[in-house]
């Protein structure tokens, strides 16, 4: 029989790190052969999750210009999938989550009449504009794909509700597979910033970069932190700041003059990985850290006025603490002050798999797909 070849699309530091693990998986399987594809959207912060695991793209498109927008990054990744589509003509394409890559590269291989695969399928905020665009992102890759791998039972809820066509497996998130090659006890941090921070104290770690947040919301949680500062002298922060420009320009100007506020530059995965369970908690408004902190024992403030994970938030691994200063505030302080609040946060289960997503995936598409080449 001949293999099986996969085509799996990716481009930003959170999607390449969560499809790493079924690159893996695909190469391991016996009936597999995936090609690899990087968009480029992200340039330092995927070359650097590339290099880390070693993996060689046999494509990388290398699109990301600064300041990039929507429209630049859709409109280069459907002209640069097309060619790489028509050439290899691969049996199925994957996709990750809810990047503008995934949209523009889904809808590449649904020109190309190209059967799609959606890896991290079903979430929803249920509101188009939060998070922008990727909820509208997610959801018309709904509408693209033929083979939906949803985390959750209530992801694969949601692409019921939504009449989404074709087959839904239920996986498990390959975010926690990941945690299998980056997590050491004995990690020595590769960022010598990283090495200077006193972890015997309180250190919270920060991460803000959503499209959505980068207007009032950034400004609120920043007063909110330098309030935290102000009335707990035991607690530091550690920013790693995303490349956006818009997010460092804010982050200058809101802690210049913050020493408990150690700004570094974006941290590579296993730094991060390790970083997470050094830190006392996360306040975050990104979606992969509120995967992985549960794992690590960690619990997470969402700074988000809604979530896509609402299954952390129900049991308890995460709380909502909305973009607003006085509620990114009280929320903090609360599990500060709360040393029971907080070690019920810390000990419930993580929700989001049991870090084998990615076998059960690859193992989907060689079933799927080998019944097919043999028909
Ligand atoms: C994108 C994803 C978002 C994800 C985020 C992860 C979409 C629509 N959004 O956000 O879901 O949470 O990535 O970080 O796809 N930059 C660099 N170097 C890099 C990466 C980015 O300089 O390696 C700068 C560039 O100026 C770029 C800007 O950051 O223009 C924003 O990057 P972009 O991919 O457009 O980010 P978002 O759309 O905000
Ligand atoms: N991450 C990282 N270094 C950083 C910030 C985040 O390695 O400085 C990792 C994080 O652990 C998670 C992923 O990047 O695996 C999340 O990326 P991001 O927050 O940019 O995007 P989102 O998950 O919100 O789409």
């Amino acid at each position: 029989m001949k293999p099986i070849r996969p085509l799996l699309v990716f481009g930003t530091r959170p999607d390449a790190i969560k499809m790493i693990p079924l690159v893996f998986a695909c190469r391991e399987h016996p009936l597999l052969s995936p090609i690899v594809c990087a968009s480029g959207q992200h340039r330092e912060m995927l070359s650097g999750v590339l290099e880390h695991f070693g993996v060689q793209p046999d494509y990388n498109l290398d699109i990301m210009q600064p300041g990039q927008s929507l429209t630049d990054i859709t409109t280069r990744v459907l002209q640069g999938m097309a060619p790489i589509l028509e050439k290899e003509r691969p049996d199925v394409a994957l996709v990750h989550g809810d990047t503008s890559t995934a949209l523009a590269a889904g809808l590449a291989a649904f020109y190309a009449r190209c059967p799609l695969g959606h890896v991290e399928a079903g979430l929803r905020t249920g509101n188009l504009y939060s998070p922008f665009p990727e909820e509208m992102n997610r959801t018309l890759l709904g509408n693209l794909c033929s083979l939906h791998f949803a985390p959750t039972g209530r992801n694969r809820e949601n692409l019921l509700r939504q009449n989404a066509p074709g087959e839904i497996f239920v996986t498990g998130n390959t975010a926690i597979d990941v945690l299998r090659y980056t997590v050491k006890e004995d990690h020595r941090f590769s960022q010598g910033a990283l090495r200077e921070i006193d972890f015997s104290r309180r250190v919270i770690l920060l991460t803000a970069h959503r499209r959505e947040n980068l207007g009032q919301g950034l400004p609120a949680i920043f007063a909110a932190v330098r309030r935290i500062l102000n009335d707990c002298p035991d607690v530091e922060f550690v920013f790693p700041v995303h490349p956006n420009p818009a997010v460092a320009r804010q982050a200058e100007a809101a802690f210049a003059d913050t020493p408990r506020v150690h700004r570094v530059a974006p941290v590579d995965v296993f730094d991060m990985h390790n970083l997470i369970g050094r830190c006392h908690m996360v306040m975050t408004d990104s979606g992969g850290l509120q995967e992985e902190a549960p794992s690590l024992g960690r619990p997470v403030l969402v700074l988000r006025k809604e979530t896509e994970r609402m299954e952390a938030i129900e049991a308890g691994t995460a709380l909502l603490a909305g973009t607003d200063e006085q509620s990114v505030y009280e929320s903090a302080m609360r599990l500060l002050h709360d040393p029971a609040a907080y070690g019920r946060m810390a000990h419930a289960q993580n929700p989001f798999g049991d870090g084998h997503a990615a076998e059960r995936i690859a193992g989907i598409i060689a079933q799927r797909f080998g019944e097919e080449n043999k028909a």
